[in-house]
């Protein structure tokens, strides 16, 4: 798979298709496609035409013109590159966890050389070496959600930087070494001089959440450049808390997803046919 995407067009209907509780033959009938033909695009082992975009995505709620650009693979997101004078850094740390590629990330507050961890699966001695090789501070660890591609290693980060541990109050509790610190959607934590603004983005999970500060947001698993995590709790709410809390900032935020590549909040607005 070359296409730079996390998600195919395959995994976009579908995640459509089961988030809207369409069955595969319900969904193929509406769209006039063979079952058997939609199956297999699902599956990746069959192409859509120009006209099955269009009919599925009248079907599914999303945005044909865009899914039709990701079905031919001729759209990739092009990330703001942060002012030389941005206040902060990011480092991203990309590792596969359970034979996929997940996001880490390190938030760099550069006047104080203070970090956040902003999720720790992908790997913990990986994101120590960053911190190392950076000479920066860990002062907290951000998790966007509990799930383990995202949430293992916190136990070995916790204790080897001694930072507090920040999660929202409607998730599940990962396995911690500490007590965790709950938050709730506006409160601001502080990384350095850096405030950091939470933000509910569940759907994905109960207690899914974004971290905001400046221009950058941080994910998790709410939305990928080009699609949505899989809405295993809520598909409303996914669709909702993402176009209400991430896409209504400005063009030039950047986003930092927990899969597939940065983007930025005019990119998803332009090309994401869920919104
Ligand atoms: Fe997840």
């Amino acid at each position: 798979m070359s296409y730079a995407l996390e998600d195919e067009f395959g995994d976009i209907i579908g995640k459509a298709r089961r988030g809207q509780h369409l069955s595969l033959a319900q969904t193929a009938t509406a769209a006039g496609i063979p079952e058997p033909q939609l199956s297999r695009m699902e599956q990746y082992t069959l192409k859509p035409t120009e006209a099955q975009v269009y009919q599925l995505a009248e079907v599914l709620n999303l945005d044909g013109t865009k899914l039709l650009d990701i079905a031919t693979e001729r759209w990739a997101p092009n990330p703001a590159q942060p002012s030389a004078n941005a206040a902060l850094d990011v480092v991203t740390i990309s590792a596969p966890v359970g034979g996929w590629p997940v996001n880490a990330y390190l938030l760099i507050c550069k006047a104080t050389d203070e970090a956040a961890i902003v999720d720790t699966a992908a790997h913990p001695n990986l994101i120590l070496e960053q911190l190392d090789a950076r000479k920066v501070q860990p002062t907290a660890i951000l998790l966007t959600h509990a799930h383990s591609d995202h949430a293992d290693g916190l136990p070995q980060l916790q204790q080897a930087t001694g930072s507090p541990t920040y999660l929202h109050k409607n998730e599940p509790k990962p396995r911690s070494g500490q007590q965790l610190k709950t938050v709730d959607h506006g409160d601001v934590l502080t990384v350095g001089e850096l405030m950091v603004t939470v933000v509910d983005t569940p759907g994905h999970t109960p207690g899914g959440c974004s971290f905001l500060t400046q221009t950058a947001a941080f994910v998790g698993d709410a939305i990928f450049a080009g699609s949505i995590g899989g809405p295993n709790i809520s598909y409303d709410d996914e669709i909702h808390s993402v176009r209400d809390n991430l896409l209504s900032l400005v063009d030039d935020v950047r986003l930092f997803p927990g899969h597939g590549p940065a983007t930025t909040v005019g990119e998803e607005k332009a090309h994401n046919p869920f919104f």
